[in-house]
């Protein structure tokens, strides 16, 4: 398949019919940004059920990590399921669990021994996080920074603090969960320049936080996204994570790194982490680890790991088709997909750089590898959020056969799959150029 290829209105008949029949039955809390029905993907390409072909610049929200049904991926999952689809790895053993935790062990940003818990989402590798903090710690509270996101089951959605629709009603959450502000370096909370920070939005957690609400004795742990996700794709400074990690050790917190967006090989590192020299206790993984098969990873310091048999467990994680398409994805990752992520990554954002000269609508842009993130302004020295616009040039990028999704309030996020090619990262330059010409002619 080739694309972009767009060939009836947007969307096509079939699409149209689709969409008419979700609307009745399936929930309306989903977000859907523009009307995209999938046929099927081969790599960075996609077919709508109208045989339109659309470049894929969103992955199933930073899922498809190897591309749309890489060939090794599928073999490995149809190998897999004519052995077994399921025992429940909780109750009974096989090997595909035991070489994921094996391969964990290897590569999780953990030094030392690592254990692995498998759930089945990025929301349960967190619950099962805030559950292990809280049990071999003793402590109940737990800090997340604002903006972030941690998934939407009552344990995790309590840490979460990217939009306030997402709790709103669901209420009473997890309590003992405190919020201090991320390093937001385009909008710094403690209004500081980059070149001269010292990380000093932290002093909230140590000025604030600690002296007004709780002892630092009584935080089991501190959550952190190594790079912000659906915050805005919001990339720290080296010292905001070094010094998250000194104050946690002085306080003797655990430090939990969500890599469910940011891990396996999307910065261009298996780990974001490993650009700062991060070193957690936990660390959560989902996403991108199987290509697109449901598999939550939470994994931990061997000796962490102390909880007993049958204080936590998962019917289906680690399910034995979603380890074996892991164990494929891994492979793939390290051979070359971690390697491409940098390269067409840098060019990309070398690319979306030399736009933002161009169009004064662009405020921002910033990522590693293939996380990406354009912060849409309406005037540079306001920064006023530019969201309207934004929702319009992803709208209108979709028209023109690339499908992106915004992060944030104003942010327009490029997640592809790893195997997107430089010439496909020129055509996604090309057609975002077109969608900000359209949206913002002359400027912001
Ligand atoms: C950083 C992060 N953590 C956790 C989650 C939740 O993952 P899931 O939707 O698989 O529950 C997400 C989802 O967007 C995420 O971006």
């Amino acid at each position: 398949m080739t694309g972009p290829d767009i060939k009836t209105p947007l969307p096509g008949p079939k699409a149209k019919a689709m969409i008419e029949r979700d609307g009745a039955v399936v929930s309306p809390s989903y977000t859907r940004s523009y009307p995209f029905v999938m046929a099927r993907g081969e790599g960075a390409i996609v077919e709508d059920v109208d045989g339109n072909t659309f470049l894929d610049c969103a992955a199933g929200i930073a899922v498809n990590s190897t591309g749309h049904s890489h060939p090794d991926v599928v073999r490995a999952i149809v190998e897999q399921a004519g052995r077994f689809l399921h025992m429940s790895g909780t109750d009974f053993y096989y090997e595909p669990q035991v070489r994921l935790a094996e391969q964990m062990a290897e590569i999780a940003p953990i030094d030392g021994g690592v254990r692995s818990f498998f759930g089945n989402s990025g929301t349960e590798a967190a619950e099962a996080a805030i559950k292990l903090v809280r049990h071999v710690t003793g402590r109940q509270n737990i800090i997340a920074f604002l903006g972030s996101f941690h998934g939407r089951t009552l344990g995790a959605v309590a840490l979460t603090s990217s939009k306030a629709i997402q709790r709103q009603g669901f209420g009473p959450l997890t309590p003992g969960v405190y919020h201090a502000p991320y390093a937001d370096c385009y909008r710094c909370p403690v209004k500081l320049e980059p070149e001269s920070c010292a990380a000093e939005c932290l002093d909230f957690i140590e000025d604030q936080i600690f002296v007004h609400l709780v002892s630092p004795e009584e935080v089991a742990a501190i959550v952190v996204e190594p790079i912000q996700g659906e915050g805005g794709y919001l990339v720290p400074p080296t010292q905001f994570l070094q010094r998250l990690r000194e104050l946690t050790r002085r306080h003797g917190i655990l430090l939990v790194a969500d890599e469910v967006q940011s891990g396996m090989g999307r910065t261009g590192r298996m780990f974001a982490c490993e650009h700062y020299d991060l070193e957690a206790d936990l660390v959560t993984v989902a996403k991108g680890i199987a290509s697109g098969m449901p598999l939550g990873v939470m994994s931990a310091r061997a000796d962490l790991m102390r909880w007993p048999p049958g204080s936590h467990a998962s019917t289906f994680g680690g399910n034995p088709v979603c380890s074996a398409a892991a164990l494929a994805t891994i492979a793939l990752l390290r051979d070359r997909l971690i390697q491409n992520a940098s390269e067409v990554g840098a060019h990309l954002m070398a690319g979306l750089r030399d736009l933002a000269g161009r169009h004064p609508i662009i405020g921002d842009v910033r990522g590693k590898g293939l996380m990406i993130g354009v912060e849409l302004v309406r005037d540079q020295e306001t920064k006023a959020r530019a969201t309207d616009e934004r929702d319009a040039v992803v709208d209108a990028a979709f028209r023109r056969g690339v499908l992106l999704l915004g992060a944030g309030q104003n942010s327009v996020r490029f997640s592809p799959p790893l195997v997107l090619t430089k010439a496909q990262a020129d055509v996604a330059i090309d057609v975002f150029d077109q969608a900000l010409t359209e949206v913002a002619p002359s400027g912001a």
